[in-house]
This record gives C-alpha cells, sequence and structure tokens, in this order.
C-alpha cells in the first residue's frame, strides 16, 4: 500500500536522536534547529522523559475518561504552577487543530455568538473550524467555508477596532498567535494584544491565545503573550508540550463554566500522554529551560543581526525568523545537506529556527559557525560582481 502522499520530505531517514542531535541510518549527525517543527522542547530522548513513560508504560496506557486518572490531575497541578495559571481550568486533547477547534467552539458555547475573527496569515490547523480560521485557501475544502470567520489584518489596531464598533456585539472570539509560526515569525506587538484584551472584556467577547507554536517557554516566557503584560481566557496548546508524544490542551479561564457533555474525546488525557506531559514540565523546572530559551535566543539574534547577509532577523527566545535575499535562496537546503543542519522555513523566502529549549551555547555556537561556512560557500557560487570600470 502506498503512503498518502502530502508531504514534501527530504531524502534523510533519522533513526537515532538525542538532545539537539539526529543520526541518520550512516550514522551520520545533524543539528536539529527546527526541532521536528517545534515540537522537541526538552531535548530529544530526554532520559526522564523516556524513564517516566517507560514506567508508566508498564502499569497502564490507557483508559478512557469514563473513570478517575488521577495523572491528568497531577499535570494540571504541574502546570498551574509552571504557568502561572493556578485558577484556570485544562482540557486534554491530542493535538494543535483539536485544541484550537475544541477553544472555537466552546467560545460559541460560552457566549452564544457565531462570529469569529482571526488575522491575515494566521495558521491554526487542519480541522473544520480550526481551518477556516486558517489563512490559507488552498488548504480549506469546500465544505469547511464559513462566512463566520472574518480575517483582519495583523497588528492593525483600527481595523480590529472599526469591527468591534460594528460587530463586537455578536463576536464569539479572537483568536491570535502572538508570534506567527507558519506566517513567517511576525510578531504581534504588545499593544495590538493589550487592544484585543480590552475589547474582548468590553464587547464579552473570548481571547483566544494559540500558543499551539509559540507558547510552552519557547520565547523565555510560559506564554507568549506573557510578554504583553495580558491574559487570555483560553489558552491552546500542544507541540512542545509533550516533547514528541502527541498530546495538547487548552487552558479555560475559571469564568467559563463546564457542563457534562460539553467537550469530550476518547484519547485526550491517556495516562502515557499526561506521563509524557508532566515529563516535560518536571524538566522545564528542574534545567530552568524558560530561562535558557530566553538567554541562548537573545545571544543568538545578536549573532543573526551581525550576519549582513540576513535581512529582518526577527522573534523571541528559541522562536526566531529571518528573510533570505534571492543568492542565498538554497541556504537552508545547502544548510541540510552540507552542513548537516535542521531548519525550518516559512514561504516564500524565511527561515524559521525551532530548537529544543535547552540547545545549549555550545550547539548554538556550532550552528552560528556552520550558518558562516555555507553562506560563504553560497556566495562563492555566484559569478563575481564587477564593477564597471568604464562608467
Ligand atoms: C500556531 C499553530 N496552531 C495550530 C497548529 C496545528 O497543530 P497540529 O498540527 O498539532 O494539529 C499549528 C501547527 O503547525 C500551529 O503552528
Amino acid at each position: 500500500m502506498k503512503l498518502f502522499d502530502v508531504y514534501a520530505i527530504n531524502d534523510i531517514t533519522i533513526t537515532r536522536a538525542e538532545g539537539s542531535w539526529v543520526w541518520n541510518e550512516r550514522g551520520e549527525r545533524y543539528l536539529d534547529l527546527y526541532g521536528g517543527h517545534a515540537v522537541i522542547s526538552i531535548g530529544h530522548t530526554h532520559p526522564h522523559w523516556v524513564e517516566r513513560i517507560e514506567s508508566q508504560l508498564r502499569q497502564i496506557a490507557f483508559y478512557s475518561n469514563s473513570v478517575r486518572i488521577p495523572i491528568q490531575q497531577a499535570l494540571a497541578d504541574k502546570l498551574a504552577k509552571v504557568s502561572g495559571r493556578e485558577a484556570y481550568q485544562l482540557f486534554l486533547v491530542n493535538s494543535g487543530a483539536e485544541a484550537n477547534e475544541n477553544a472555537l467552539k466552546l467560545a460559541s458555547f460560552h457566549t452564544g455568538r457565531k462570529k469569529i475573527v482571526s488575522f491575515s496569515k494566521a495558521f491554526h490547523g487542519r480541522t473544520s473550524l480550526a481551518v477556516a480560521a486558517t489563512d490559507n485557501t488552498s488548504i480549506v475544502a469546500p465544505v469547511n467555508e464559513t462566512e463566520h470567520i472574518v480575517f483582519l489584518p495583523f497588528n492593525d489596531e483600527d481595523a480590529l477596532n472599526n469591527w468591534f464598533r460594528e460587530q463586537g456585539t455578536e463576536t464569539a472570539a479572537v483568536i491570535i498567535e502572538a508570534i506567527q509560526g507558519v506566517g513567517g515569525i511576525t510578531v504581534a506587538t504588545n499593544s495590538f494584544l493589550q487592544q484585543i484584551r480590552s475589547l474582548c472584556t468590553q464587547y464579552g467577547a473570548v481571547f483566544i491565545a494559540d500558543e499551539v507554536q509559540c507558547g510552552y517557554g519557547r520565547t523565555g516566557r510560559f506564554f507568549a503573550t506573557d510578554h504583553a503584560g495580558v491574559a487570555a481566557d483560553v489558552y491552546t496548546m500542544a507541540k512542545g508540550m509533550g516533547n514528541g508524544f502527541p498530546v495538547g490542551g487548552i487552558l479555560i479561564a475559571p469564568h467559563i463554566a463546564p457542563k457534562p457533555g460539553l467537550l469530550g474525546t476518547t484519547f485526550g488525557g491517556n495516562h502515557l500522554a499526561c506521563a509524557a506531559a508532566l515529563a516535560v514540565l518536571e524538566v522545564m523546572e528542574q534545567e530552568q529551560l524558560m530561562e535558557a530559551a530566553e538567554s541562548t535566543g537573545a545571544w543568538l539574534l545578536k549573532q543573526l543581526r551581525a550576519l549582513p547577509q540576513l535581512r529582518a532577523v526577527r522573534g523571541k527566545g528559541l522562536m526566531i525568523g529571518f528573510d533570505l535575499p534571492e543568492e542565498l535562496k538554497t541556504l537552508r537546503s545547502h544548510l541540510l545537506q552540507e552542513e548537516r543542519v535542521f531548519t525550518g522555513e516559512a514561504k516564500p523566502n524565511v527561515v524559521r529556527l525551532l530548537p529544543a529549549l535547552n540547545l545549549g551555547m555550545d550547539a548554538a555556537n556550532d550552528f552560528i559557525s556552520r550558518l558562516k561556512s555555507a553562506i560563504t560557500a553560497l556566495e562563492l557560487q555566484q559569478p563575481t560582481k564587477t564593477a564597471n570600470v568604464n562608467q
């Protein structure tokens, strides 16, 4: 049977991984600045994570949400502490799209309204409402099209004000990534996030922070919206939450009340996923990974900004992007094939760096020297730009 051919894959088979390094079947080592798409938060095969999953597996891997699952409460307690959201409630799911789907549905249940504000270049996942709130028509199937979603320009305070003045009382939710990932590492201004907060409060709409990619400590704070000093009503999480074990969740503010049957899932919150997610938070605490993300990220940003060939270096913590000029458009593939470094991309010309939060200074240094040699090699391949001495 063929695999359904939907991914543009690199011709590389990874057979082993540790920390920020992965190895192919020939034993060749690659530096991972991509983290398997922002998923590897505490490093590949972290021993504490492996140990916790292994010992959970020997006790019980799964039972449905029809019985008490104490490890869910242990996870909620740890998450409350690490995120500083003691009063919030946790609902567990399996992926980022599912987290956003439930957040949007919950906002509509809570407000009794239908309109949802999303933003240009947003990516919220591929399930029906999440994809409808994603600004990419090529992945929206006809059945997902809905007039309930409006896309406003990102960081445009006037457009948001105008929308709320006209349709605020019909608006169920505003959903935003504080740093857009797929959209190209575009950072929301603090004042834009603060304005979303105050308009949602004024009109009774739900502020949903999609922290699936930018959250979970990646930017040096637990949530990327924390930099703006605002609290969202609902936070959605996935990617780094399980360090590769599929788990997602939504944090729900105390004023949004549950009722039996309102949300539900078969696999969400299973024992194994909770063990993986608990291990991640324990390591984040023990190894102070938010602080590490902040300091390693600040160092990387400084080094990247000192390279004149890279354009618009931006981001926070270990969520970094820069634009490539035309003459360096093959930089990512050169980095992968010649320098053995994985990086991420955003169309058309953005390089995204999303490494593990414990990348560390040695690996960060290593990356910068491999990047410099890739840039030099590509520059040497360019036809020499000779000055026209006759003019
Ligand atoms: C910001 C954001 N939200 C949601 C998703 C969807 O997550 P998943 O692929 O786990 O469904 C992604 C995935 O890239 C994302 O970057």
